[in-house]
């Protein structure tokens, strides 16, 4: 048996009590974009076959039932148009991490994109989130630098936790910690389905996660389950299949494109609600319902704590 199939034997025995946690205090202002040129253009996934198109209306419908859910949550949802010559833009938590400074002060971190096909949507969220009156920084970009991309990156207990392998580079760890003045985690990717860590991992509380050991290698996957006091541990199979790793968080509900009943019996012990929402149409990208929004809440030294210079924990090598 596999290492994170022992795991989930583990986490299947009987469902754990409620103790004492704090809601998530990020995660209640979202950017999306609008999916009017959601296509597959190319493959840079193994989800995406230009041969399987999505239905354009079904796909605008399920779009605005996401977003009408997150406002009834109670959640801020800021739309940006979508760019006729860039059919991944939809996937709206790529194009960089939003963050809320000390002073209060709206930054983004823009992302880096790896690959060629996407680079051009982050001109256009740099310019829309400046025109917003963020400050942008890059840690590289048009080809030139470390590759970043933010569906890669969420904080959890001390440190911004960071996946990398597939999509961001090793070398935007350190530019981030420095950058933010934070502690950064990373998390060695390699599986090639679970290219982003937030198709492995979803932040549920102060001690709780979703989380898919088998996206990690060896020493990052027993790094990520030592990270979370109390994970909900996903098969590979569930994590690729229901992209119920993919969700989102507002407060005390879980807003999931789908959930097995052994999930689900976990989050309401835990007391969450569970709201799914169908986003099938995207699922032909390789997004759900985490990459078509992007958090920009996240708020230094409230969900973060600051370290002057920065730090980066490694998990060591295989
Ligand atoms: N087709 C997009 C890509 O491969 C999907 C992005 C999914 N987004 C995410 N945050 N996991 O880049």
């Amino acid at each position: 048996m596999t290492e994170s199939a022992e795991l989930v034997r583990e986490q299947t025995t009987e469902t754990t009590e409620t103790t004492e946690t704090a809601e998530l205090a990020w995660g209640r202002h979202y950017v999306a974009v609008e999916p009017t040129h959601f296509r597959i253009d190319y493959a840079i996934n193994p989800f995406m076959d230009p041969e399987v198109q999505p239905d354009p209306a079904l796909a605008m419908e399920q779009w605005q039932t996401m977003v009408a859910t997150l406002r009834g949550l109670g959640a801020t949802v800021d739309v940006l148009p979508q760019r006729p010559d860039a059919p991944d833009m939809v996937y709206a938590m790529n194009l960089g991490l939003g963050l809320v400074g000390a002073d209060g002060e709206h930054r983004v971190v823009m992302s880096h994109m790896r690959y060629p096909q996407r680079r051009m949507e982050t001109g256009s969220a740099q310019e829309w989130f400046a025109g917003r009156g963020a400050t942008t920084s890059y840690v590289g970009r048009d080809g030139v630098g470390a590759h970043l991309e933010a569906g890669d990156v969420f904080p959890f207990g001390d440190a911004l936790v960071v996946g990398y392998g597939p999509r961001t580079e090793e070398l935007a760890l350190k530019h981030l910690a420095l950058d933010l003045g934070v502690r950064v985690r990373g998390l060695r990717i390699t599986h090639p389905g679970m290219y982003h860590l937030d198709l492995a991992f979803c932040p549920l509380d102060s001690r709780r996660a979703i989380v898919c050991p088998a996206a990690l290698d060896a020493p990052s996957a027993r790094a990520l389950m030592e990270l979370v006091p109390e994970p909900l541990v996903l098969t590979e199979e569930e994590a690729l299949t229901t992209f119920a790793a993919n969700s989102v968080v507002v407060g005390r509900t879980v807003v999931m494109p789908a959930c097995p009943d052994r999930v689900r019996a976990q989050l309401e012990a835990w007391g969450f609600d569970v709201v799914i929402v169908d986003v099938s149409e995207f699922h032909l990208g390789g997004g759900s319902i985490r990459c078509l929004t992007n958090p920009v809440d996240l708020t230094l030294g409230r969900d973060l704590p600051l370290l002057p210079r920065g730090e980066v924990v490694l998990p060591p090598l295989d």
